[in-house]
């Protein structure tokens, strides 16, 4: 019999399951038992949510680790090992002040607003070498395969400075690990064989730094940082980034097919940056973001949160609150006046690559939407094309179709 999905976890479709609302509305600081028998406070509303991640010093980040990178984010992740090594070593999502500020201070630039301005020729074409390379599979092609996944890949490559020669394998690594569908031992290895090519591709920018982020940050700060910590530092990037902007391309351009009029909109460039920032409430694939552990008793909401317990921030169910976004919360409508989403976390630990995502996400479906005027789902996705199982929402697969006269358009 497999594991029931936890409720945090739990979408049917792109509506959130109804317990957890029930949850936000009566108990919005909720005791929930993880499939692993872990016992965690589950955090539902907008408000409670933003005060939880506005906190480390209260609400700090897991120093211990905690998810299993290769079991859907449920088990704890091994004491001891290489892995745990890894885990703890470069992975700012698990550090606490004052390192996290020294780690983040090193990583920041290379996402500056400047300098994400600067990849836009670069993510433009990306997007368009995929697309020419969906095009030439022929309709009908699966979106996910041939454009959502090798964007984002290929983007983190530019970004670190992966050689062409290294990136269909980069890429395949990449989506192995993370492919919940597959068997663990499968999972793994992938995960082993990144990290092998991780610590390689480390030892040679030390040697000989290339121009990529890792090169510069090797000329730049080298002495600050060990190769465990570029390691991790690097890994973390191809974790955060890939998966997360991966499905809000499938899941972004599977709700704008439903709603012709919003796609229309993203051909002609109308409203596409609240389109986008719509997308990233309405969907918000981060389920939770990373537990917190409290590191003192501290009473909230009316509950007291005991010192060592953990904590797990609903995105979605805090996106969807209406105190926050109106009775029409669960509505996509994306000129909505309150956009205080927090689909990229808040506090700081807000999601270093959240403008990047933002320019893969908008030059994504603008070139879908103008280079294949036609584009249609060749079928509605069943429900166990929904990726439930792990901490990001998403789609496995999504079949779309397009008229052969696009294709002549589009070369
Ligand atoms: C639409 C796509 C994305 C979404 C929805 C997303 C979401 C998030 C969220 C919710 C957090 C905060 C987690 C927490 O507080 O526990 C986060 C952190 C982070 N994200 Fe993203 N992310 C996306 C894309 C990216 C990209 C493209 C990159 C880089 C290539 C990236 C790198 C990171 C990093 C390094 C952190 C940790 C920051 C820190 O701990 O200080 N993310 N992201």
């Amino acid at each position: 019999m497999s594991t029931p999905i936890p409720i945090h976890l739990r979408r049917f479709g792109f509506r959130l399951d109804p317990e957890l609302e029930r949850l936000r509305e009566q108990e919005p600081m909720s005791r929930l038992t993880l499939p692993n028998g872990y016992r965690v406070w589950l955090v539902t509303n907008h408000r409670l949510v933003r005060e939880v991640l506005a906190n480390p010093e209260t609400f700090g980040n897991n120093e211990q680790g905690w998810f299993d990178p290769a079991n859907e984010g449920w088990a704890p992740t091994p004491a001891a090992g290489p892995d745990r090594e890894y885990e703890l070593h470069g992975n700012i999502t698990e550090y606490n002040a004052p390192e996290h500020g020294r780690l983040r201070k090193l990583l920041a630039p290379a996402f500056s607003a400047r300098r994400v301005k600067e990849l836009r020729p670069l993510v433009e074409g990306i997007v368009d070498d995929c697309l020419e390379s969906m095009i030439s599979a022929g309709s009908p092609a699966d979106l996910v395969k041939h454009f959502t996944l090798p964007i984002p890949s290929l983007t983190i490559c530019e970004l670190l400075g992966v050689p062409y020669r290294d990136r269909v394998e980069f890429e395949r690594r990449g989506r192995d690990r993370l492919d919940t569908k597959l068997p663990r031992a499968v999972r793994l290895r992938a995960l082993h064989e990144s990290r092998q090519y991780m610590v390689d591709f480390i030892a040679s920018e030390r040697a000989q730094p290339g121009d990529g982020f890792i090169g510069r940050l090797v000329q730049e700060h080298g002495h600050e940082i060990d190769d465990h910590e570029l390691v991790g530092a690097a890994d973390i990037l191809l974790l955060g980034g890939f998966e997360t902007t991966a499905h809000m391309l499938a899941l972004g351009t599977l709700l704008l097919l439903q709603t012709p009029h919003h796609w229309a909109d993203v051909r002609n460039g109308e409203n596409v940056d609240e389109i986008v920032e719509e997308l990233l409430r309405h969907l918000s694939v981060v389920q939770t973001g990373m537990p917190r552990v409290a590191h003192r008793d501290v009473e909230i909401a009316g509950q007291l949160v005991r010192a060592g317990e953990r904590i797990l921030c609903s995105l979605p169910s805090a996106n969807h609150d209406p105190e926050a976004f109106a009775q029409n919360a669960d509505v996509f409508q994306p000129l909505r006046t309150n956009k205080s989403h927090l689909a990229f976390g808040h506090g700081i630990h807000y999601c270093l690559g959240a403008s990047l995502a933002r320019l893969e996400m908008r030059s994504s479906y603008q070139a879908l939407a103008r280079r294949l005027p036609s584009l249609r789902l060749a079928e509605s996705p069943s429900s166990d094309q929904y990726l439930q199982s792990s901490n990001v929402f998403g789609l496995g697969s999504l079949m779309v179709e397009w008229e052969p006269e696009d294709r002549l358009r589009a070369s």
